[in-house]
């Protein structure tokens, strides 16, 4: 495990106290944080944002909990694919999305680490994942395409994200079609328009969700407020 993503995993275990329900992201960074985590002996439960945290947190011996409408998530931790000096982030590299947004969400706070490779002037250069309904999928893309063209980004490439045998199930059984764009001008309204777009689940833009990002570095974590 990189010394940059444990830095940064380590600065938000420091949010860690006993008894705190906590949202468990998934990805590299997620999984450093989860095994510092559960070495710390703290006593907390966790909702995971995907099967393979769930399994890694079970191995680990930390608890969990289905989350229902009483439940309360005072601290959500998790990594990015891209973060913006506003805070928004791009996520969804690891196809998971939907369950981190719904997490990150209904959190009282949401704590992103990221090694500081992850840090950017503007959103973009990672590819955009957007999570589609199977159903009719070609007719969402071609829905997207007609929606990107209006927002200026024309030239964008979409491509269904493979996998072997065929193409990537998230955990909710759907796809996910990663967008290069480039360059994003209005990440809110990109956001706002994708989502309006019957058969899109959601997308990997997280708009004005995050805290506090603790970016990894070798001397320790950067903190972004
Ligand atoms: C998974 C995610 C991950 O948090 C994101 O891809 C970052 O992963 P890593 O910590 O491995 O760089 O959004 O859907």
């Amino acid at each position: 495990m990189s010394t940059l993503k444990e830095n940064a995993a380590r600065a938000a275990l420091a949010e860690v106290e006993d008894g705190m329900t906590l949202g468990l992201g998934s990805g590299s960074t997620s999984e450093a944080f989860l095994r510092l985590l559960a070495a710390s002996g703290r006593d907390v439960q966790g909702v995971p944002t995907s099967d393979e945290v769930s399994g890694l947190a079970t191995e680990l011996g930390i608890p969990l909990t289905v989350p229902d409408e009483a439940t309360v998530i005072d601290l959500a931790v998790d990594g990015a694919d891209e973060a913006d000096p506003r805070g928004d982030l791009i996520k969804g590299g690891g196809a998971a999305l939907l369950r981190e947004k719904i997490v990150a969400s209904a959190a009282r706070r949401f704590v992103v680490i990221a090694d500081a490779s992850k840090r950017v002037g503007q959103l973009g250069a990672f590819p955009l994942p957007v999570e589609v309904e199977r159903f009719a999928w070609g007719l969402t893309v071609r829905r997207m395409r007609e929606v990107l063209a209006e927002h200026g980004y024309a030239e964008a490439e979409l491509t269904l994200r493979p996998a072997q045998g065929g193409f990537r199930l998230t955990d909710g059984g759907n796809y996910i079609v990663d967008l290069r764009l480039g360059r994003i001008t209005d990440a809110a309204a990109l956001d706002r328009a994708l989502t309006m777009i019957p058969g899109v689940v959601g997308t990997g833009l997280f708009i004005g969700v995050a805290d506090t990002i603790y970016f990894g570095t070798e001397a320790g974590a950067e903190r972004q407020d």
